[in-house]
């Protein structure tokens, strides 16, 4: 058979210059120009001045000074889209997949788009800095913002990263890779203090923030809230300037977590560029004060502000200075709901596919559609990442749409995992009450009310006493739970408040409950990230309308712990049958359609800032569902929409399993393009996935005496499994399939020139893969290193890079990967610098790390 080439695919690292000469000048010259307006607005800067640069005016911004031409410089959250200086569903962001899932798609450029989408979103919100990508690594399944960070390894983390950040600082608008470094769980967060070795934290942790310095020069980072081996990151010198700026040449500001910064002079020489939020913060006087009796050197004042100064730059908010991206060169605007639909469906791992049950073509005469994400599906974890999407594609709607009406489908609950309840569907007024009555309204969409560092209307915070919710239930209408049949609106409805603080609940002037909720632990992020929930059971009959209030009393001026913060929910589900019946009705629905499409994930208790994960399992009945809906339908294809590994007991006896992650707003238009086969499931798995919780190689998050410990040092995630004797994972890293079949026909390396020098590059690496299948599909192309097992130390293989690759049925496509030079490197913690392991590697190729089936001796030189 004749082949014609696909396409090829390039590995590692994003291209950050676009390599013309003389677009080179121009920056350069630009670069100039900026620095020495830098210096000028410096110049005529007192210390107070200068001071009053380093923190938060407020909750997201840093102040302007008029003097010298500085604006007002806005920051936002966060990695799955930007939230804007408002937290509330009436400003809603596009929700792009959570990082999982775009680490799930190892497409450099589709990645750097999504990254241009967030500059776009930023822009429109009026930010200037988007506090993202999370780097860190997945250490353990069970850290709480795993949904939030991209793998567990360094290499891909790395290119994802350098991807992300170049394609938001293509918009004008910068980053901050965060959190600096070894955040890698929640336990304890603000406090503890991880140890990790010098080579763990070399080759792991600090990896994928070297690369994306080095290579995507990113003009922020944010420093984490732990202490690592000692120090605290905010205050970590040798970390921050020793490495970070003098190793690596990072020339853009460190910014503290919130709250982060707790010590002036510590911080200071530590250095803390910008303390975050304000205004109340370890700098401003405090600094001044410090200067004035000299614990800190004003020539660190200086450094500071400049750095921050060249940010305003940056960003277009310094007179007489340059921006760092010529309006005239912005990317052209970008169709936001089409990019999420595509980095869904690109993102989405098909892990088993028996008898090619998928993809769904041609459309079966009926489908049973169960779960309750089918319906409410989780688009993102919980947290700071969190964005109210500007619209909301579920399951439900997406394959309604796409089947249309020669398929009869029917959803069924099945279980519902949550253990809160959901936000009242209904649409609220928000009340602001001061002293002397109402200060404003805001109309909102639903229960659920939050608002952080400003109030509608910029009602002043200090004059908020009380906020109040109201609406009405009518319960002849669909409840929060997507429940339609309307006979079963007649009974027992839930009402729920969730918050912290003082509440009363209201129905038709009756009052349910009045009175205050604390939060749990003493994260004091617990009272927005995972407050308390109070319920009451209403019994009423269909079609009644129930005006229902529910009034918060502001604990304290400016609102929750000085943040200008006011969050809280108004619970609603209409009666519902028990547990055991929605799972008989859901049996009954698949063994009646053609095919069985469940919906399982976790919730917002699961998976979210602030805490760990307890464990793996799915939580709810969520498991007995899918055993008993394989054994009534054996075309049962299990969508899962979680950010992190969940146990799957029944992986093996169901045709399909299709991992959704956490998705984003397209959601249910991007499933339904990968089930009908429209787009291919793109995705490879970017950490391994565990059979059991026992198997895992790390699941330690909890700090003995404030102290984690990395006992396990270089030995995480694929790393560690293929040490273990007797337990595989359910699922290696990179693994996944698409709707065709690959062979792997030929594999060539050839060492860079001067690879023996200093150049980056170690070699460039031909994969040629055929398609043997009768679909056009894409294939993730993985390079593996091995070591010839001598070093003990040393991981058995690690990544060295990926491509992407496309080809027709019967065509060959050849991946060109460049294997940097760091992959043949380990950190010699006598020297204190990167050694080259000489002698004989191996290099390995094929779609996971479990799987490898092409390798090729390479002789690497002595340095
Ligand atoms: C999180 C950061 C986030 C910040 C601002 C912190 O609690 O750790 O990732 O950017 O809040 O919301």
């Amino acid at each position: 058979m004749s082949s014609t080439s696909g396409t090829s695919g390039t590995s590692g690292v994003g291209r950050v210059s676009d390599g013309n000469s003389a677009t080179a000048d121009t920056r350069n010259d630009a670069d100039a120009r900026r620095e020495t307006a830098v210096e000028a607005a410096l110049a005529r800067l007192d210390l107070p001045a200068k001071v009053a640069l380093l923190a938060g005016a407020d909750m997201w911004s840093l102040p302007a000074d008029e003097r010298i031409g500085l604006g007002r410089l806005v920051m936002s959250d966060g990695p799955a889209g930007v939230r804007g200086e408002q937290w509330t569903p009436d400003d809603p962001s596009v929700a792009l997949p959570s990082p999982t899932a775009l680490a799930a798609t190892w497409d450099l450029d589709l990645v750097r788009r999504a990254g241009r989408l967030l500059a776009q979103e930023a822009r429109r919100k009026g930010a200037h800095v988007v506090l993202a990508p999370t780097v860190n690594l997945h250490r353990s399944p069970r850290g709480g913002r795993h949904f939030e960070c991209f793998s567990e390894d360094p290499l891909l983390t790395g290119g994802i990263g350098v991807a992300l950040v170049s394609g938001v600082q293509d918009g004008g608008v910068a980053t901050t890779p965060k959190h600096f470094v070894a955040n890698d769980s929640e336990t304890e967060r603000y406090t503890v203090d991880v140890r990790v070795d010098e080579r763990t934290l070399r080759e792991l942790y600090l990896a994928p923030f070297e690369t994306i310095v080095r290579t995507a020069r990113p003009w922020g980072l944010m420093a984490a809230y732990n202490a690592v081996n000692g120090p605290s990151m905010s205050e970590h010198a040798e970390l921050n300037n020793a490495v970070l700026r003098e190793e690596w040449g990072f020339d853009g500001v460190l910014v503290s977590d919130w709250t982060g910064a707790r010590d002036t002079v510590r911080a200071a020489l530590g250095g803390l560029d910008i303390a975050m939020p304000g205004p109340a913060t370890v700098y401003g006087d405090h600094l001044v004060r410090a200067v004035r009796d000299g614990l800190v050197p004003e020539t660190v004042v200086d450094q500071l502000a400049r750095r921050v100064l060249r940010l305003a730059a940056r960003v277009g908010l310094l007179a007489g200075a340059p921006a760092a991206v010529p309006a005239e060169e912005l990317p052209a605007p970008i169709d936001g709901e089409a990019l999420v639909r595509e980095l869904a469906a690109r993102s989405f791992v098909l892990l088993r596919n028996e008898g090619d049950v998928l993809p769904l073509d041609p459309a079966p005469a009926s489908v049973a559609l169960i779960g309750a994400a089918a319906a409410e599906p989780r688009i993102g974890g919980g947290g700071s990442a969190q964005v109210f999407p500007t619209r909301l594609v579920s399951p439900l709607e997406g394959l309604r749409a796409a089947l249309g009406e020669g398929t009869r489908l029917v959803h069924a609950l099945g279980a519902d995992p949550r253990t809160f309840l959901p936000p009242a569907a209904f649409p609220c007024t928000a009340e602001l009450l001061g002293a002397q009555g109402t200060l404003g309204t805001a109309a909102l969409p639903g229960g659920d009310l939050r608002w952080l560092g400003a109030l509608p209307g910029d009602v002043p915070f200090a004059q908020l006493t009380a906020v109040r919710l109201t609406g009405t239930l009518n319960t002849g209408a669909t409840g929060g739970t997507g429940t339609t049949d309307a006979a079963r609106t007649t009974g027992r409805h839930q009402l729920a408040v969730r918050g912290v603080g003082r509440f009363r609940l209201e129905a038709d002037g009756e009052v349910l409950f009045d009175g205050t909720l604390l939060p749990e632990g003493e994260d004091p992020a617990a009272a927005f990230l995972n407050p308390p929930e109070h319920r009451v059971e209403l019994e009423l009959a269909a079609d009644r309308e129930v005006a229902v209030s529910l009034t918060c009393t502001m604990p304290e001026a400016g609102g929750f712990a000085g943040f200008g913060l006011v969050s809280f929910t108004l619970g609603h589900a209409a009666p519902t049958v028990s547990a055991e019946e929605l799972i008989e009705q859901a049996v009954a629905a698949a063994t009646a359609a053609e095919v069985a499409v469940v919906v399982v994930g976790t919730t917002e208790e699961v998976e979210s800032e602030g805490v760990d994960r307890a464990g793996l399992r799915l939580p709810g009945r969520q498991d007995e569902l899918v055993a008993r809906v394989a054994a009534a339908n054996p075309r049962t294809v299990v969508v899962v929409n979680a950010g992190a590994p969940v146990l799957m007991p029944w992986r093996e006896s169901v045709a399909a399993v299709l991992l959704g992650w956490f998705p984003g707003q397209q959601a249910g238009e991007a499933l339904a393009d990968v089930l009908l086969g429209t787009v291919e499931p793109g995705g490879r798995l970017p950490t391994t996935w565990p059979a059991e919780e026992a198997d895992c190689p790390v699941w330690e998050v909890t700090p003995t005496d404030g102290r984690l410990d990395y006992p396990e040092g270089l030995f995480i995630g694929y790393r560690a499994w293929q040490r273990r004797a007797g337990a595989a994972p359910a699922y290696w890293f990179g693994a996944g399939r698409g709707y065709t079949r690959w062979s792997y026909e030929g594999l060539e390396a050839r060492l860079t020139e001067g690879a023996a020098g200093s150049t980056d590059t170690l070699a460039e690496v031909c994969v040629r893969v055929r398609n043997t299948g009768d679909r056009t599909g894409r294939e993730v192309v993985q390079v593996y290193l091995a070591t010839d097992g001598s070093d003990r130390s040393r991981p058995d293989r690690q990544l060295a890079g990926f491509a992407v690759v496309e080809a027709a049925p019967g065509a060959v496509a050849t991946a060109r990967i460049t294997v940097p030079r760091r992959a043949v490197q380990t950190w010699d913690t006598t020297a204190h610098a990167w050694r080259t392991a000489p002698g004989v590697h191996t290099v390995e190729a094929g779609p996971d790390a479990g799987y490898r089936p092409l390798t090729l001796a390479l002789v690497v030189p002595q340095d």
